[in-house]
C-alpha cells in the first residue's frame, strides 16, 4: 500500500480487513459479464427488485415527484434532523403497517424517526457508534449481509458472538439467540444484537409465537441491551403466519434495559435505493417524557452531524409531497402493492418447485419474505464451488459461506428474476 507511512491504525485495519464486494458485488460483475455473453443466462445475483425486462422496479409517482422539485427542494442542504415534514411523514408511514392496537404504544414507547444519512448503512454505522466500543460482544445471525461485517467487526471492530438463525432443516430458530441472552448475562455488562427480519440472504421472518419467545427472554434481561433492528426489507411478507412489519411494536415496553432501534429506509420500502435515504428510531423498555426523547433524537443528529452531516433532501421532499397527498399516497401504495404482487408470484413459483425437488445437496430454507431464497448445502461441499459452477452452467447465484459459524449455502435473487425464468432456474440449480 503506498499510503502505508501515512495511514492511522483504521486506516490499516480497513485496508486489510473490509471486504467492498461484501460478499455479494464480485459474483454479480461476474454474471453481468455472462448476461452479455450468453441472452439465456439467468442473474440471480441482484438484490434489487426489477421488472420482468430487467430494469429495475421503480415507483412511477415517486419518480414523477422526483422530477418536478425545484433546484432549492433538490439541491438545498437538508436539516441535519431530516427534513420536519418529511420525518412526520415517515412516521405516519412507518406507524400505519402495525396492527392498530399497537400503535399508540410504539409511538409513546420511542423516539420520532430521526433522518441518517447514507441509507440504512449510515444509520447502521451510526447507531453503532452511538452504543458500542471496540471489543465489545455484538450478537449476529449466522445467515446475515455482508456488509453488517464491514460495519460492525471491520470498521468499529466489535467482537463477534455468532447466534444460529437457521437450523439444519432450514426453519427459523431463535433457541440459539435466546440462549446466548441468557449466557451473556453472567459475563458482560452490557450486550449488543443485530436482528435482520426479512433476512438477507435466508428469506426467512419469524412467526407472532417466535416474537412471543424472544419477547420472554427480553423481558427477563438483566444487564443493558442493545437491539438494533435492520428493517430493510420491512413488509415483504408473502405467507399469513409470519409478522409482515418491523417486529419493533414488539420489543418495546418490555424491561428498562431493553432498547430497540429500528433502522430502516427509502431504499427498499420506496424503491429508491440510491437515493440514500434512512431513518433511525430508538424504542424504550419503559415510557419516556418528551425532553428526554428529544434528548436522544440530538444525540443521534450528533452522530449524523459529526458524520455524513445530513441526509439527501431531494428524496425526503419528494417523499414527503407523495406521503401527505391523499391522492399521490394512494397511487403510490397501489404501485407498491403491485410490485409486491410481481415479487409474491415469484416467490410462489419458486418455493413451490424447491418443495417438488429431492436433493441430496441442497435444502431449502423455510424462506417466507423478502427477495431472496436460500439453499442450505448439506453435503461436504462449498458453496462457492457450486456457485461457480452454476455461473458456468447459466445461472448466477451468490455463495453465501462462513467457517467459523457454519454456514454454507446459496442465495437465490428471486426480486430480479421474471416468472417465466424461474422453472430453468430451480432446475439449474438442482441440476
Ligand atoms: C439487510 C440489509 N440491510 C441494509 C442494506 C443496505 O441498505 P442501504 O442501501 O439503505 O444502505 C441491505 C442492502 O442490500 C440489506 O440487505
Amino acid at each position: 500500500m503506498i499510503l502505508e507511512k501515512y495511514l492511522s491504525q483504521k486506516g490499516k485495519f480497513l485496508e486489510d480487513n473490509v471486504d467492498l464486494s461484501a460478499g455479494t458485488i464480485a459474483w454479480g460483475l461476474r454474471a453481468k459479464k455472462r448476461t452479455k455473453e450468453n441472452k439465456d443466462f439467468i442473474n440471480a445475483t441482484i438484490g434489487t427488485a426489477t421488472e420482468d425486462d430487467g430494469k429495475l422496479m421503480v415507483l412511477p409517482t415517486l419518480y414523477e415527484e422526483l422530477r418536478q422539485l425545484s433546484g432549492d427542494q433538490l439541491l438545498a442542504y437538508a436539516n441535519m434532523r431530516g427534513q420536519f415534514d418529511f420525518v412526520q411523514a415517515w412516521k405516519r408511514d412507518t406507524l400505519k403497517t402495525y396492527p392498530a392496537e399497537l400503535r399508540n404504544r410504539t409511538e409513546e414507547l420511542s423516539t420520532l424517526p430521526v433522518t441518517a444519512c447514507g441509507g440504512l448503512t449510515g444509520g447502521l454505522a451510526a447507531m453503532g457508534q452511538i452504543f458500542f466500543n471496540q471489543g465489545d460482544k455484538f450478537l449476529a445471525p449466522n445467515s446475515r449481509w455482508g456488509n453488517v461485517d464491514n460495519v460492525f467487526f471491520k470498521n468499529q471492530q466489535l467482537t463477534e458472538v455468532p447466534y444460529k438463525l437457521v437450523d439444519h432443516e432450514g426453519n427459523l430458530s431463535l433457541a440459539d439467540l435466546n440462549e446466548k441472552l441468557n449466557n451473556s448475562q453472567k459475563t458482560e455488562k452490557k450486550i449488543g444484537v443485530y436482528l435482520n427480519f426479512p433476512n438477507n440472504p435466508s428469506g426467512i421472518s419469524p412467526t407472532l409465537s417466535q416474537v412471543k419467545e424472544l419477547q420472554e427472554t427480553l423481558e427477563e434481561m438483566t444487564i443493558p441491551t442493545v437491539l438494533l433492528l435492520d428493517d430493510a426489507y420491512e413488509n415483504y411478507c408473502y405467507e399469513d403466519n409470519v409478522v409482515d412489519h418491523s417486529i419493533f411494536p414488539y420489543l418495546v415496553g418490555l424491561n428498562e434495559n431493553i432498547l430497540v432501534v429500528k433502522i430502516d429506509g427509502a431504499s427498499k420500502r420506496y424503491c429508491a435505493y440510491g437515493a440514500r435515504l434512512g431513518t433511525m428510531t430508538v424504542g424504550f423498555g419503559l415510557e419516556k417524557g418528551e425532553e428526554e426523547k428529544t434528548q436522544v433524537r440530538e444525540l443521534i443528529t450528533k452522530a449524523v452531524r459529526t458524520n455524513t452531516s445530513s441526509a439527501p433532501r431531494g428524496i425526503q421532499e419528494a417523499l414527503t409531497n407523495v406521503l401527505v397527498d391523499d391522492k399521490k399516497n394512494d397511487q403510490i401504495q397501489k404501485e407498491k402493492a403491485r410490485n409486491l404482487s410481481i415479487l409474491s408470484k415469484r416467490y410462489k413459483l419458486i418455493k413451490k418447485l424447491g418443495e417438488e425437488q429431492s436433493s441430496s445437496i441442497l435444502e431449502p430454507v423455510k424462506f417466507n419474505s423478502g427477495f431472496f431464497s436460500y439453499y442450505i448445502i448439506k453435503s461436504q461441499q462449498s458453496a462457492i464451488d457450486i456457485s461457480t459452477k452454476l455461473m458456468e452452467n447459466g445461472l448466477g447465484t451468490v455463495p453465501f459461506v462462513n467457517t467459523s459459524n457454519g454456514l454454507n449455502g446459496i442465495r437465490v435473487a428471486f426480486c430480479s428474476i421474471k416468472e417465466e425464468r424461474i422453472e430453468r432456474a430451480v432446475d439449474l440449480l438442482y441440476s
